[in-house]
């Protein structure tokens, strides 16, 4: 679907966004082949910092007034952020909500003085890395498997 069929707003979270975010997380997360079996076994690994919300880092994406994606951010050390997550609902994949979310990232990021957005990306999602203006900086172990270390110039 084109992405200009859908109407997508972004708004930052609130505190009772938390267990819809978490639920939708779940949801995008065990679409990923390979991860479910992990995630079952390890249910705490999804969790949204409550701390994210509380310091306005958490944007969701509302399409027909229901959130249907959210983004997560960590200012890091060096004045650049880092995306920390990126989900979006099973059933709106391809409906250009991820796209939409980073791009509203991008813009928060630059207009906060960041030249660069940092992500340490699920191979699953290198496609969409890809499509949406990161490169890639290698490879990296994380606790399930290999993370791809994009980043991409503001
Ligand atoms: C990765 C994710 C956030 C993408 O969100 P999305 O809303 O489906 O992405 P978009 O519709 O904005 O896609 C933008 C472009 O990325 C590319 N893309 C996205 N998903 C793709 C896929 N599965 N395969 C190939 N290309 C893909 C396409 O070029 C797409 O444009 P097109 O649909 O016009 O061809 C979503 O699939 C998701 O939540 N996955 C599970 C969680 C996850 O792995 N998150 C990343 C953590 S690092």
């Amino acid at each position: 679907m084109n992405q200009m069929k859908r109407d997508i707003t972004i708004r930052t979270a609130v505190a009772v966004d938390q267990k819809t975010l978490e639920a939708l997380q779940w949801r995008a997360s065990l679409n990923n082949p390979g991860d479910r079996e992990a995630l079952l076994a390890h249910p705490e690994a999804i969790s949204i910092s409550v701390q994210h919300n509380e310091c306005g880092n958490v944007f969701v994406a509302v399409v027909d007034g229901a959130i249907q994606g959210f983004a997560a951010v960590i200012q890091r050390t060096d004045g650049n952020w880092e995306l920390d997550a990126l989900f979006v609902e099973p059933e709106h994949w391809r409906q250009g909500i991820g796209r939409h979310l980073v791009e509203y990232v991008c813009l928060q990021a630059e207009a906060s003085g960041a030249t660069e957005l940092h992500v340490i990306g699920n191979p699953h999602a290198q496609a969409f890395y890809e499509a949406s203006g990161f490169e890639s900086l290698g490879t990296v172990t994380m606790r399930f498997g290999v993370g791809l270390l994009l980043k991409r110039r503001l």
